[in-house]
């Protein structure tokens, strides 16, 4: 029986040394190490020997099966590299080429804009709060100061939501917000000053152009507290435009009107793409205009249920999709919401 082993030993070496792909080394791995292979066979026959033989044979089958089992191994890397060295000489793998990259996804450029904007007024104390935007005309207009007759309750800027299920009724319309300015008046009716707060969200309005969408986000902001002044409105708005649009942006404040506000002003940054020398994005002014804002009318603190002579504020309200074609350098808005996947995956 050593015989036996002795012989298996060697046809087993020349077979696996020869032996071409792997799946001949796995053949010749069942045929020898495999539960009907030839050294079980061996050691099914031990039984019938004298103890003293049976140590020595059982030594021995050891010493082989631990051999084969290295051989074994040995044959699978020398297929393995044998193939490679095929594949290669073939020219079927060319190993220089680069990997194929994976595409990974990501957020919006709006959603990316929209939370940077909130970051930035995170760092200066300001939370977030929510609000509908299925809204009652109320909120939107008049606890805004809005009055009756003026344009922007026009038709053709608002969409009317038919309220047949909703509280809406003649006197109390359902709009869809046309901004996010009545998030003001849902947060102060909610708290107690001081308020610092932003607001973001969707709004709606009757426009499509180039630079128009039914559908756009806004950041709103609003700093109740007593003696709040222009002064702070200036300095943290200036302190936005730097963080936002950086260090070496300056602001510039132009006198307008919106009726939530008095005084209202209009913000401009110095232009990102020229830096204030002039160019096609800024029409050669050097400014760019990006928010609306001013000191909260006393009307306003009335219908929220503040005391206007115990509290003052300022109040802004920025549109997310414009600063993101400024940041970004896009110039038709509609490419924001066509979701072209050439288009979002540059950002
Ligand atoms: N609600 C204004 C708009 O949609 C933006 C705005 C201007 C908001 C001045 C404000 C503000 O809070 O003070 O055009």
């Amino acid at each position: 029986m050593l015989e036996r082993l002795q012989s298996i030993t060697e046809t087993a070496n020349r077979e696996l040394e020869s032996a071409v792909g792997l799946e001949a080394v796995e053949a010749l791995r069942v045929k020898y190490l495999g539960k009907k292979g030839e050294l079980a066979g061996i050691m099914s026959g031990m039984g019938k020997l004298a103890p003293d033989e049976r140590r020595a044979l059982g030594e021995k089958a050891n010493v082989v099966k631990a051999e084969l089992e290295t051989k074994i191994s040995a044959a699978i890397l020398r297929v393995q590299e044998a193939a490679l060295e095929a594949e290669l000489k073939g020219a079927r793998i060319d190993v220089t080429l680069p990997g194929r990259g994976r595409t990974g996804g990501h957020r919006h450029p709006v959603s990316q804009t929209l939370e940077d904007i909130c970051a930035v007024f995170a760092r200066l104390g300001f939370v977030v709060e929510q609000g509908p935007e299925i809204e009652l005309d109320w909120y939107n207009f008049e606890a805004l100061n809005v009055p009756a007759d003026h344009p922007a309750r026009d038709m053709q800027d608002t969409f009317y939501v038919d309220g047949n299920t909703l509280q809406a009724s003649h006197a109390n319309p359902v709009v869809l917000r046309t901004h996010t300015s009545p998030v003001q008046i849902r947060t102060m009716l909610n708290q107690k000053p001081p308020v610092r707060a932003v607001m973001p969200g969707r709004v709606y309005r009757k426009d499509s152009d180039q630079t128009h969408t039914p559908m756009f986000h806004q950041v709103e902001g609003l700093l109740v507290d007593t003696k709040v002044t222009f002064a702070e409105l200036k300095g943290t708005l200036d302190a936005f435009a730097k963080a936002f649009f950086g260090a070496k942006s300056k602001t510039r404040f132009r006198p307008s009107f919106f009726p939530f506000t008095e005084p209202s002003a209009e913000v401009d940054v110095s232009c990102v793409f020229c830096s204030g020398k002039g160019c096609r994005v800024c029409k050669q002014t050097g400014w760019l205009e990006v928010l609306g804002s001013g000191m909260v009318h006393p009307n306003v603190f009335k219908h929220a249920g503040y005391d206007p002579s115990q509290v003052t504020g300022f109040a802004f309200g920025m549109g997310v999709e414009r600063l993101a074609m400024l940041r970004y350098g896009i110039d038709d808005l509609r490419t924001m919401f066509e979701n072209d996947y050439r288009f979002v995956a540059q950002f």
